[in-house]
């Protein structure tokens, strides 16, 4: 395993999601061997206290990490959090052998520097059968599970619960304090969010309320989708590991739709909450807890959010 080969790889890696941007993770290399590491500082005080998210973002960076790995014929050893006594290392990865990539691994790989979280309006062309089943099959693989919500069933009671959660972060004062700290305004910089990621203003109240960054400036109010795709993403259990499971599976998920044209964005306010998840898990009547929600449809892509270089965040031992 040469040290370009790393490069790659880790090029790939820190093009996941993160909330707000935030980028927690950390790689060291030592030979055929790289360990995720958590950067705890990076770890959300209001919105993730327990560093659920930071977890999966550090578990989707895995994800592109194995792809990217992958992509280069090489086959991949992964062990979750590997050490009980170090809480930070979340996964140890190793390289041995060669094996060709399949097709669907070069797919997900070639979507990687295409995924970006779109906060901007959707058309109102319904996601098919054949895309909601494949981003089902995307959580499985992963061993996590994907549950997709049409109307009316549980759609309206999910989506009042999604409404209210988003209202009531946007009345947390301190909720808002640190989000405001991740509102990158200058262009320069390389982590938080660019107020030009979020959507516009609304025209009329839709649905479902999607997080804002920044002023709107000179945004025109613009009418969002009337009933976009809804998923809820869940896991048998609900610690470190399952963490990470979900983490993986929500890159998958993302990847999938990507390469399927589909745009996707969060609604992590009521999964960011102890009160309102239990509510969304009653509500869901699903087995299992709920890790994410997501947004699925058709529209037009917001530019890409910045990255901390690999070097900044790997070493190589
Ligand atoms: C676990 C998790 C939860 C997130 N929750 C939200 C959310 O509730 N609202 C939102 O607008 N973006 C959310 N995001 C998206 C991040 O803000 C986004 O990934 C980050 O700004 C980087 O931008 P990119 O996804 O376009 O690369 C979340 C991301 C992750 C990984």
């Amino acid at each position: 395993m040469t040290s370009p080969q790393w490069q790659d790889a880790l090029e790939a890696a820190i093009l996941a999601p993160s909330p707000h941007n935030t980028q927690p993770w950390r790689f060291e290399v030592t030979g055929d061997q790289v360990d995720v590491l958590l950067d705890e500082s990076r770890v959300l005080a209001v919105a993730d206290p327990g560093g659920r998210e930071a977890r999966m973002s550090c578990g989707a960076a895995l994800f592109n990490l194995r792809m990217a790995l992958r992509s280069q014929g090489l086959p991949v050893h992964v062990w979750l959090t590997p050490d009980a006594d170090r809480r930070d290392l979340l996964a140890r990865v190793r390289v041995s052998g060669h094996l060709a990539a399949r097709a669907d691994e070069l797919v997900l790989y070639k979507a990687i520097p295409r995924r970006r979280t779109n906060r901007r309006p959707f058309r109102d062309d319904p996601v098919g059968g054949d895309v909601q089943m494949a981003l089902r099959q995307a959580a499985l693989h992963e061993g996590a599970r994907l549950v997709l919500l049409v109307r009316p069933q549980r759609y309206d009671a999910v989506s009042t619960l999604l409404r209210f959660a988003e209202n009531s972060q946007r009345q947390d004062v301190g909720f808002q304090d640190e989000l405001l700290a991740w509102v990158a305004e200058d262009p320069d910089r390389l982590d938080g969010v660019p107020p030009l990621a979020s959507g516009p203003p609304p025209l009329i109240e839709p649905l479902v309320l999607l997080r804002h960054y920044g002023s709107d400036g000179d945004k025109r109010p613009r009418e969002y989708e009337q009933e976009p795709l809804l998923g809820v993403l869940l896991t048998h259990r609900d610690d470190a590991r399952d963490h990470m499971r979900a983490g993986q599976a929500l890159q998958r998920v993302l990847l999938t739709a990507t390469a399927g044209e589909v745009s996707t964005s969060f609604l992590s306010a009521a999964v960011e909450r102890s009160a309102s998840r239990s509510a969304l898990t009653s509500v869901l009547g699903e087995e299992g807890y709920p890790q994410a929600v997501l947004r699925f449809g058709y529209g037009y892509l917001p530019p890409h959010t910045r990255r901390r270089p690999v070097d900044e965040v790997s070493t190589c031992l």
